[in-house]
This record gives structure tokens, sequence and C-alpha cells, in this order.
């Protein structure tokens, strides 16, 4: 027990609820204590090369005690598997993943060991099992170590077991060359079940990003960071780690060139990075390092290579494309939890009404469920549920129901879960017992998400939230969560899971527990409502998981750090391929200053997902309760929001085609430019605007770094050159936005015309042409919408606009003349 977990024991002891999660925890330890003993390990490392086999797309290597896959796909991702491990069955990627490149083949490198040589990228393999990642050119962006396992001893021969890194060498495993390869189910590849490490150095020079949700990112630092989905308890900041929403996913940015590396393993883990350091030219550059430490499963990667606009692309291509959001989730929208009753609802939407303030959704939170049960209402709180959202939705306002995974025990949802298969929806442990936890509405079990039929049931289970009104859902408390004074505030590790037919403990489900939430719902909700494209988003997830939405900050901390963690964590997010996120404007507990509070709806304009949620015991957080200055100022960015609606319709569509996120770090386009790889405090908004929020207290100006090209600050038109650094004025009432020469971005219109959608474009430099691409709307359904391409150049003395077919397009506001 450590001192943050001695603070929540002291806390819960003295209350009801506190009682049962101090046995609920108690409970999960002991059952941890028998279904999991660690006994005797044996090192292993692969040894050295003995042969080679030709296979589609590269082949297999063989070393004295293990193997190695390696397979360029079509479209230039590499994937490498140990010990037989095979790229699916896996939770994160599409169908059978790409196919093999037949065009690559395994040959000869120098020093004894092995390469496959495709358009994009070379691998090469060395006689003791070092990985390195080349580009065509022969720069090495990556090498892996070889890597080394530490696996249980069979009982038999466990006296004479060796353990530790000293006997790495001896002994031949009996599993390896066979372990995992060719089985059904999602075991198929999983190795022989050791925990295992894997050292890998990248360039001097290069940063990390990603990981998931990192409050102290966007660039990773020195560090260690766990790969575990986790509820901080009490909100975080960024000191906090690990989040709700991890995974190994991390994006490599290098002079030499960017990558993407995922480890396609679900366990827990922790990557220690370091970053390395130039020898200024003395030739000592020491190398960052990337060690990754897993618990278990299988050791199989990908790696994708390329600028980061194609390598998101490869892993939109590789985990699925991301789910666009209805149109309404593209505006302004409220949470609280608290809201206590309808009338409190009508209340603050009428406070918005009234104000000529657009909001677009109401999220309703657990307070409004019936003794804080999922899928039920507090039928005298909320008398009239679907006439309160038929009332909202004639005002343009969509109700959006939170979700909780834990279903309370002895409750009709729970009976009608123990009907789904021979053995009931819920998690068991060793012995086959349900596996009690601790959440808001009491004792509640756990749904298996791994398991198909549970997750039919579940979607089926949406149809009451339809029924009651509700067009979108959040996701919350899934990583999944049961209150603990001390120890994992999560289900026991022992806890069995289906995991597809392959069968395996929570060591394995646990970081995937609201991927299958997530899809359950999603596909629930398409089967309910075929015409409908969901809203859902959700607080823990894993790669892959932006197949069925988005995610949103959790609860961040009312502070100026907890304001510039919301912008870490979209950012690191997009970069995973989760594009759609955002915070809770203002924080989650306690009051922001008017100052802060103002500076995060700034911020949070900019964001896919904008709006604002708090604690039940926060402040408020309507812009109206700041005062009239406030009020003024936040009217004035939601307005902005809602001019750029269309552009983050086009966005959100962008995301799904080429797996580009919204918001993109500032080195998007500009990986050469080494001090935009340290630009924390500002982002592309597309292609066509970089934001840079206020992110300091008592800040009126500030400075902004420009990648290359001419920027116009859009409220005084002035015209920046970039490279560089500028200095601009941000009083409280501004967020300093600029656009790039050349851009174009449909806006609202004013008068509605053009089916609501005007276009503005951006006056390139002169002697260049710029363009840009709108996505219409194609409404509520699974269209794909039609991508219209404009280009913006000069004509002597004007800007004009042209179709592809180069027609000119009239009534365009140019700007930046
Ligand atoms: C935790 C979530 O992060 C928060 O947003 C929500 O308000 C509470 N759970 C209560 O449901």
């Amino acid at each position: 027990m450590d001192g943050r977990d001695l603070v929540r024991a002291v806390k819960d002891i003295g209350s009801e609820r506190g009682r049962r999660a101090w046995r609920a925890a108690w409970r999960h330890r002991r059952a941890d204590a028998v279904g999991l003993r660690r006994g005797a390990e044996r090192a292993r490392v692969p040894g050295l090369l003995t042969g080679t086999e030709p296979r589609p797309g590269g082949g297999v290597l063989r070393f004295a005690r293990s193997e190695l896959l390696v397979r360029v796909t079509v479209g230039g991702a590499v994937f490498w598997g140990w010990d037989g491990a095979v790229p699916t069955p896996s939770y994160a990627v599409v169908g059978d993943g790409p196919e093999p490149d037949p065009r690559a083949v395994l040959e000869p490198d120098t020093g004894g060991g092995w390469r496959v040589v495709s358009e994009r990228v070379t691998v090469a393999v060395s006689r003791h099992g070092a990985v390195e990642v080349r580009t065509p050119g022969g720069t090495v962006l990556r090498r892996e170590a070889p890597p080394r396992w530490w696996e249980p001893v069979p009982a038999a021969l466990a006296g004479e077991a060796a353990v530790g890194a000293g006997s790495a060498s001896g002994g031949t495993h009996p599993t390896a060359n066979a372990a995992g390869a060719g089985a059904g189910g999602l075991g198929a590849g999983r190795g022989p079940g050791g925990r295992w490490v894997q050292r890998s150095e990248v360039a001097a020079d290069a940063r990390f990003f990603g990981l998931g949700g990192r409050a102290a990112g966007p660039r990773l630092r020195e560090g260690a960071y766990r790969l575990w989905n986790t509820d901080p308890k009490g909100g975080f900041g960024p000191g906090v780690d690990p989040l709700y929403l991890t995974m190994p996913v991390q994006m490599v940015v290098a002079d030499a060139g960017t990558h993407l590396v995922f480890h396609d393993n679900s366990w827990d883990g922790r990557v220690v990075l370091r970053e390395g350091e130039e020898g200024a030219g003395s030739g000592a550059d020491r190398l960052g390092s990337s060690e990754l430490r897993m618990e278990g499963g299988p050791l199989r990667c990908w790696v994708l290579v390329g600028t980061p606009a194609r390598v998101l692309q490869g892993w939109s291509g590789l985990t699925g494309a991301a789910a666009v959001p209805p149109e309404w989730a593209l505006g302004y929208q409220h949470a609280r939890w608290g809201f206590g009753s309808a009338a409190e609802v009508r209340r603050v939407v009428e406070g918005y009404a009234s104000r000529g303030l657009a909001l677009s959704a109401v999220h309703l939170d657990i307070d409004h469920y019936d003794g804080h049960r999922v899928f039920t209402v507090d039928e005298a709180a909320f008398p009239d549920l679907p006439g309160l959202a038929g009332e909202l939705r004639e005002q343009g306002v969509r109700l959006v129901s939170i979700v909780d995974p834990a279903v309370k025990a002895g409750d009709a949802v729970h009976v009608s879960g123990l009907a789904v298969g021979a053995e009931g929806a819920f998690v068991r442990d060793a012995r086959g017992e349900e596996v009690r936890g601790e959440v808001w509405p009491g004792e509640c079990a756990y749904p298996d998400f791994t398991d198909p039929a549970v997750r039919e049931w579940w979607g089926g289970l949406y149809e009451e939230r339809l029924a009651q009104g509700f067009a979108g859902f959040w996701h919350d408390m899934n990583e999944p969560v049961s209150f603990a004074p001390f120890g994992d505030a999560t289900l026991p590790r022992s806890a069995r899971h289906a995991m597809d037919g392959a069968g395996g403990d929570h060591r394995e489900g646990h970081n995937v527990y609201a991927l299958g939430m997530a899809r359950a719902g999603w596909e629930g909700l398409v089967r309910l409502r075929p015409a409908e494209r969901p809203f859902l988003f959700s607080r823990s997830g894993w790669a892959g998981m932006q197949r069925y939405g988005g995610t949103w900050s959790g609860d961040v901390e009312t502070s100026w750090e907890g304001l510039r963690a919301s912008l870490a964590l979209v950012l690191g997010l997009g970069l995973c391929g989760v594009p759609y996120s955002g915070p809770d404007v203002g924080g989650f507990g306690g009051s922001p200053s008017p100052e802060l509070y103002v500076r995060w709806l700034q911020l949070g304009a900019y964001l896919p997902l904008f709006r604002t949620h708090s604690a039940i015991w926060a402040g408020r957080r309507e812009p109206w309760e700041f005062g009239p200055e406030v009020a003024r100022q936040a009217a004035e960015v939601m307005a902005e929001r809602e001019r750029l609606r269309p552009y983050f319709v086009t966005l959100a569509h962008l995301a799904r085609r080429t797996g580009a996120p919204y918001v993109r770090p500032l080195w998007w386009g500009a990986t050469e430019d080494r001090r935009l790889r340290d630009c924390e405090d500002a982002f592309l908004l597309g292609d066509a605007l970089l934001v840079a929020p206020v992110l300091e207290c008592g800040a009126d100006r500030r400075a902004v770094r420009l990648p290359r090209g001419r920027w116009y600050d859009t409220a005084t038109g002035a015209a920046y050159e970039g490279p560089g650094q500028i200095l601009l004025d941000a009083p409280q009432g501004r967020i300093p936005v600029l656009a790039r020469a050349g851009s174009l971005l449909p806006v609202r219109s004013a008068g509605g015309g053009g089916g609501g959608v005007a276009l503005e474009a951006w006056a390139p430099a002169r002697g260049r042409t710029g363009g840009g691409v709108v996505i219409r709307d194609p409404g509520p359904g699974f269209e794909a919408g039609s991508v219209e391409r404009y280009t913006v150049r000069w004509a002597g003395d004007e800007v004009v606009v042209e179709t592809e077919a180069g027609d000119s397009v009239e009534g365009v506001t140019v700007r930046g003349l």
C-alpha cells in the first residue's frame, strides 16, 4: 500500500460504500493469491540463427531458441512476430490484416543476417535476432535488440531452474518454434506466456509521442509509462500516469524519418523512454531508447514508416477507419454530474437559448439513473424522459446518456445477463464464481465484453436508452473500475475472460475491456437504428477503438496544468489513431477562475469534442455564471465554433478516409523542423488553421512558433512568414488563430444559403497556389459524402477559387488580401 492508497483507505473506511469497497478489495486480493501463483522462471534469448524459410512478404528466421516471422505487407506496413506469433486474430487489427507484399523477399544481408527490402522500408535481422528498420536510403530508424523472455518453468524442472538474466543463454525452450502457430481464436500467436523485454534504439534527435492518452505529453520525455488502463481517482494533472486509455502505440519523429510502432499485446506492461542527446558534431551521440517490458502475451509488432500522414493512413488501414460522429456531435455540448432533475436540465437549456448560445447536446450522468443502476431512470426526478428528449430535440438539442458497464447484483439487467450462454454474461473468477466489485450502485457484476454472445446481449440493452429518447452514449468507468481502498481499483487479475474463444484472464483482458464494450454498444446501436451512425465515446479503450467512436479526457484537474494536460491528451490520442476527443471544459472538480474557464472554453472550441462537464461537487460551468465579461467572451468563441462547424464536418470525414486527426502537432507537415517537435502549446486544426491557445495564467500575449510558409493572423489579417517565432496579443477575450496562406475551408454561411456552407479562402503567397477539400454533411446515415477539391490561385491582382474541373467558384470570401 503506497501513500496514495493509505489516504484512500482511511477516507473510505467511514462509509458503507467504503466498507464494501474494502471487502471487495480483499476478495480480489485473495482471488489473485489463489489464482495467480508465480513459480520459478527461466530466462531465454533467441540464440544464434540456424536457418531461414521464405514466406510471402518475407520469411521465417529460425534461431536456436526461438523463431521470427517477418512480413512486409501490401501498403508497406511491416509485421514481425517471435515464437510463432502471427498478426491475427487481434483486437486491434481488422479482418485478417493486410496481405503480404509478394514483391518483398527474404535475402542475405551483411554480417550473416537477413533482410526484406520493400519500396518504403527495409527490415534487417542480425544473426543474434536484432531487428533493424531502415529507410530505403539505408538510414536506421529503429533497432530492436534481441528480446529476452522469462518463462514459467514446468513444475518437473522447477528445482533446477535458473532465474534471471545470467542464465539467458541456457536451455532449449520446449515451445520455441511451435507456440501458437496456426492455432485458432485470439490465443493464436500468444506465445508461451512469459514476461518479456524488448529494448530499442532510435536516433539521438528522435522524439516520442503517443502511448494513448498521457497527461504528460504530447512529447513523451524520459520516464516510465505504464500500459494499464487506470482510473486515477480524484482527477489528474500532468504528473499522473497511467490514465484511462493506454495503448502500446508510439509515434517516433526524427530527422531521418517518422515511424509508428505498435506492439500488439494487451497485457500489462511498461515503456521506459529515454530521449537521446547529440554530441554537437563530436560524433558522440547518445541514441534515444525505448524499452518495453510486458508481463506476458505475444511479442508481435507492426511498424509503419513514412510521413505522419502516411503513417496514420496505414494505421487506419490496419486498425480500422474512425467512426464519423453525427454532425450535431461537432457542436457545443453541456454535461453535468448532478443535473438532478428534468427541471434543472430545462433551466440550463433555456439559459443557453435565451442568450443565443448554440447548444447541441445535454449529457445526463449517473444521477438520472434509479439508484445509479445502468439502463434505468429515476422516474421521480425525470418523470417523462422521452417527452423531455422530444422537447429538447425541437430546440436542436440532443440528449446523451452515460452508460456504465458494472451491473448491480440482483438487478433486472443482471438477471437478464445470467441467461446469456451457458454460464451467464458476467466475468467469473478462477473457481467459477461471479466476480463482484463495488461501484456507484453498490455490489456489481461485470459483463465479459470479450465474449461475442455477451456483446450481442449488451448491445440489445441500448433499446431501452433509445426508447428514452437518447441520441448518443457516453461510456464511463470501463477500465473497468471497482472501488478499492488499496491495490488496483479494477477486477482481480486472475478473473477469467472468454477472449473471443481463446480463454484468458484479466491480465490480458483488462486493457481491451472498454474496447469490447464500445464494440458491443456500437454494433447494438447499428442493429437497433440502422439508418443512423451511432454517437459513442468512451473513457477507456485500446488500439482500434476509433472504429466505434471517440473518447474524452476523464476527470482532468481544474488547474492550468489540467488545461495543458487536456491538449496533450487530444494530441497524443490523435497520433494513436483516435481523432475524436476533448476535455471537460473548465476541469472536472472545483471551480475554475473566470480566466481559466474562458481559456479552457477557447481551447475546447477548436477541439473535436467540445463539451463542458463537471463533478457533482464542482462549481457551475455555464458561461453566464462567470460574470458578463466572460459571458461575452464565451459567446464569441462559441459563435466561432459554430461558424467553423462545416470545417469540423470535413475534418471528421477526412479522419475516416485518411486517418489524419483533426488536431495535429505543428510538426505534422514539417518533421524536419526540430523546434516544432518540442512545441507543445499549439496545434494545427486540419490543414488550414494553427491554433495557439493561452495556457498560462495572466498571459495577455504569447509566442507562437510557425511552420514554414505564410500564416495570417485571423483576427488582424497580418501576414507572417514561417519558419520562425512571433509574438501575438492574446488578451483574455482572444485565442490566437492563424490561417495558412492558400488554404480553403468551409464555414457556416451567414444567411444559411449554399446548404448552410460557404467557402473561405486565404490568399496564397504571390507566385504560389493553394487549395482545400470540402466534404459536406451527407446526413445522419453511413454515406461517405463526396469530396470537393478546390484550387486557390492568383489571377492577375485577384485571388480566384476553382473546382477540380476548372470552373470558377463565385461567392467565396477571400481573406488575407
Ligand atoms: C467518472 C467520470 O469520469 C465522470 O465524468 C463522471 O461524471 C463520473 N464518473 C460520474 O458518473
